[in-house]
């Protein structure tokens, strides 16, 4: 067997009150794709951490290795020289910066000591070109939607030749073209002899694309075996640490027993004026009291916008009437969709859900300060945050510990719990479970369930056709801001959703 590109052994990471890695060894083949999966928590960003030196040498146990020779990486810079490149999960570009000045950050041409800005925008169109990748070069970051972000960070790791690539999540907000474009870039760069290193917790993937697979758990690996030799239900159960049926994943549907008559939220005939895509056009539906409505449709079809017009944070101008409870209301910014209690968990967290800094406490009780006005109790608010910290299953030293320090997945249930804690009566959720393993997923799931149960009027958004299928009472399905379907879910299959998305299938609505 040759010398391992990548050996990372006895790796034991402490934080805290926390032992976030305990004794990992982790390998990695140069040219060979190494999935790494695990829960919530189980510390996969952690040891890509290590590797990539934003925990430097010093800071855990344990020793890293190159091409078999020992590395005391002290900075980010260290470890790229080592030809190590990280796509880390939460984002780290510069908003205010274009999306070719991004790409070269840190590593800009220069003529004469200056940033030579034509050689930077030519140099980034053809490494764009090179690897099949579309994006607007002279355009701010902070235009960009999600996805486009994540594209950008995949673009500045390309920069930099790697013969390690590190990607912590990378498909998390991917449309499926772009997905199957970073599969390319994948194979591309495997050829070459780069190796890389794949965050994720959605399964398919790591069957459509990796070579071998390590399951981490509760910081310890679990195994380390490859791909061929595996099964979907055998990586669950390495992950979970117990049997966990498909079945189990969703919870039971009561059919349309829980969905009441009084219509919660009305929308008539809502467009947008926005020149760019995605344009609401005409728009109309209703949700009931206790009925969980599935919005599907492909990334760019509409319905962020959607919803985000419907809570008061959409900065266009729009047209159209909306019934709550059958009054009229017009939210014009999200404190008054508060007060008509709304919630909306949205699909940026960093950006519109979290203060990263804050503590889970104060996070969670964000959206809550608004509307009660009261003056803060803060045991009775720590008596609360406790009560949902305990039925999400937060995994976090304590409710003082600033949000930056859960792992992804347990930053995105604080978002959720912030906002059941304003007992909303009608409840957005986009892409809700976006980065969230699959046990806590199915909790989840249950608890949309028990919401909506409650007599909640639940409107999902969800890029995974399993899930809306499986949690939803009814679906609507959008294509380029028009509704093109809608489906009470019964018997309804992913390829009729998944026509109506593509916009070449109308039912009759
Ligand atoms: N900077 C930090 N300070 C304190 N605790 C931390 C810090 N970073 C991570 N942790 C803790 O270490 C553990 C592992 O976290 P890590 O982010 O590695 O999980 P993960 O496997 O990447 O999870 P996810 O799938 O949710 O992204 C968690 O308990 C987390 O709270
Ligand atoms: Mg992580």
């Amino acid at each position: 067997m040759t010398t391992p590109l990548l050996q990372m052994q006895s790796i034991t990471k402490d934080f805290p009150g926390v032992r976030a890695l305990d004794d990992v060894s982790f390998e990695v083949q140069a040219g060979e794709i190494h999935a790494l999966c695990g829960e919530n928590g189980a510390g996969k960003s952690t040891l890509i951490k290590i590797l990539g030196a934003v925990h430097p040498h010093g800071t855990y146990d344990g020793q890293l290795r190159i091409d078999g020779k020992e590395q005391r990486f002290h900075s980010v810079r260290d470890a790229e020289r080592a030809g190590i490149a990280v796509i880390h999960q939460e984002l780290a570009l510069i908003s205010e910066m274009t999306v070719a000045e991004n790409i070269y950050l840190g590593q800009e041409p220069r003529r004469f000591g200056i940033i030579d800005k034509h050689r930077l925008y030519r140099d980034a169109a053809q490494l764009l070109s090179q690897f099949g990748l579309t994006l607007p070069l002279q355009t701010s970051v902070h235009e960009l939607g999600i996805g486009q972000q994540q594209l950008v960070e995949i673009a500045k790791a390309l920069s930099r030749n790697a013969r390690l690539l590190v990607l912590d999540e990378p498909t998390a907000a991917l449309t499926e073209n772009e997905v199957k474009t970073l599969r390319q870039i994948l194979a591309q760069l495997q050829e070459k002899g780069v190796a890389c290193i794949y965050i994720t917790h959605k399964l398919k993937e790591i069957f459509q694309g990796a070579d071998r697979v390590t399951v981490l758990r509760d910081g310890k690996t679990v195994a380390t075996q490859a791909v061929a030799a595996c099964t979907e239900p055998m990586l669950i159960s390495q992950m979970v640490g117990r049997e966990f049926s498909r079945a189990a994943r969703f919870p039971k549907r009561e059919g349309a027993a829980r969905v009441q008559k009084q219509v919660a939220l009305r929308v008539a005939n809502l467009s947008t004026d926005s020149l760019e895509p995605p344009r609401l056009d005409a728009i109309s539906f209703e949700v009931r009291r206790g009925e969980i409505l599935g919005l599907a449709g492909l990334m760019g079809a509409g319905r962020t916008e959607l919803i985000n017009v419907l809570f008061g944070a959409y900065s266009g101008s729009w047209s159209g009437d909306v019934f709550i409870n059958h009054i009229a209301v017009r939210n014009r910014t999200p404190r008054d969709a508060i007060r008509h209690k709304m919630g909306l968990v949205s699909e940026d967290r960093k950006r519109y859900g979290l203060i990263l800094d804050a503590d889970v406490a104060c996070n969670m009780t964000l959206a809550n300060l608004g509307h009660t006005e009261s003056i803060i109790n803060r045991s009775a608010e720590f008596e609360k945050c406790n009560h949902y910290v305990e039925s999400l299953r937060i995994k976090t030293a304590s409710l003082t510990v600033p949000v930056s320090h859960l792992s992804g997945g347990n930053q995105q249930k604080v978002v959720l719990g912030k906002w059941l804690m304003t007992r909303p009566e009608i409840l957005f959720l986009d892409e809700p479970t976006r980065g969230i393993d699959v046990g806590a997923k199915a909790e989840i799931h249950a608890l949309i369930a028990q919401l909506a149960a409650e007599g909640l009027a639940i409107v999902f958004v969800s890029s995974e056709l399993p899930e809306i299928l499986g949690i939803s009472d009814r679906i609507l399905v959008l294509h380029e801001g028009k509704l093109t379907g809608e489906f009470i879910n019964d018997n309804v299959t992913e390829e009729d959703i998944l026509r109506c998305a593509a916009g070449t299938y109308e039912t009759d609505i």
